[in-house]
């Protein structure tokens, strides 16, 4: 009769010892990770913003005054100032050659005379394309740099850097943006905002001193970026949300967390109105007269500094 064959009493000693180490190993692991994840999740704070609302509201000229001249232009800018708004928005992306340039779109086709992708042009060849073409009285206009933005836009003007990028993983934008800041020294008058959450990422990774903004829309998005705890993975310091998702819980959320929040588009003075009485502040508007309306109804402050 064959022997069953046994496992030798010392092999068993010898093998016991090492797979209780790789289950405690592997316990460790799960438990850091989970910390890690909770302290992420829930231990963060963001940074104080209160410096920018020294003069109440923030109204931003959506694209500059994209209403009376060609949007994301330094005529458009000029104009939302005049307006008397105390921030505008500028939509940036990058060139072939690395400029960080005005523009909402892509392609040149939607807004100038000029064909094909900013980001396959070099700059030399965006000055010649003309920016003004669905504004005659201001064409030709110039596709501006972000840096010409800063020379011309008065001090006391908060900008609002909405960096567009083609892809979610496509950070150059946000290095040559961080960078500008830097060089210019302008932490106390900007904000950096974006749809992809690691844009937001990165520009904190780059430099802790900007404030970003979370940028929420509704559509084209997966459902778990509506989802208002996931700015508990991407810890913006501001919320932009698409003016339809907002509520009064959406407010108070932002509220309890600290996070500044201003609704955008909104073209309708009412609206506005009832926007700021819930607790936003600030709001993007197309027409910077309606905003300084609603701010009056509601009696705050529209002094600039
Ligand atoms: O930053 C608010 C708003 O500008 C976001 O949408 O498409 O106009 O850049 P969009
Ligand atoms: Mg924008």
């Amino acid at each position: 009769m064959r022997r069953r064959s046994r496992i030798p009493v010392s092999a068993i000693s010898f093998y016991l010892p090492q797979f209780d180490m790789v289950i405690t190993a592997l316990f460790l692991l799960v438990a850091f990770m989970a910390i890690v994840l909770v302290k992420h999740c829930l231990l963060w704070q963001p940074m104080d913003v209160s410096y920018l609302y020294q003069n109440g509201y923030l109204k931003f000229g959506h694209r500059g005054s994209s209403m009376l001249a060609p949007e994301n232009t330094l005529t458009s800018f000029l104009k939302a100032v005049e307006q008397g708004v105390n921030t505008i928005e500028v939509d940036v992306l990058l060139t072939k050659d690395g400029k960080v340039v005005c523009s909402h779109n892509h392609d040149l086709e939607s807004e100038t005379d000029g064909y094909g992708y900013i980001d396959e042009k070099m700059y030399e060849e965006l000055k010649e394309v003309d920016a003004g073409v669905k504004f005659p009285e201001y064409s030709p206009c110039r596709i501006p740099l972000l840096e010409e933005v800063f020379d011309i836009v008065p001090e006391d003007i908060i900008v609002d850097i909405e960096i567009k990028s083609k892809w979610a993983f496509d950070l150059r934008t946000a290095k040559y943006v961080a960078e500008i800041i830097r060089e210019r020294n302008l932490y106390h008058r900007v904000l950096v905002s974006s749809f992809h959450p690691f844009v937001i990422g990165r520009i904190k990774w780059i430099d802790k001193r900007i404030p970003t903004a979370y940028l929420w829309e509704d559509q084209h998005v997966p459902n778990i970026l509506k989802k208002p705890r996931f700015i508990n993975l991407v810890h913006p310091d501001m919320l932009h949300p698409d003016v339809y998702f907002v509520d009064k819980n959406l407010i108070r959320f932002a509220q309890r967390k600290g996070l500044r929040i201003h609704p955008w588009t909104v073209n309708n003075q009412p609206a506005i109105e009832w926007l700021l009485k819930l607790g936003a502040d600030g709001i993007f508007s197309d027409f910077p007269g309606l905003m300084n309306r609603a701010v009056e109804k509601i009696g705050g402050s529209n002094e600039t500094a």
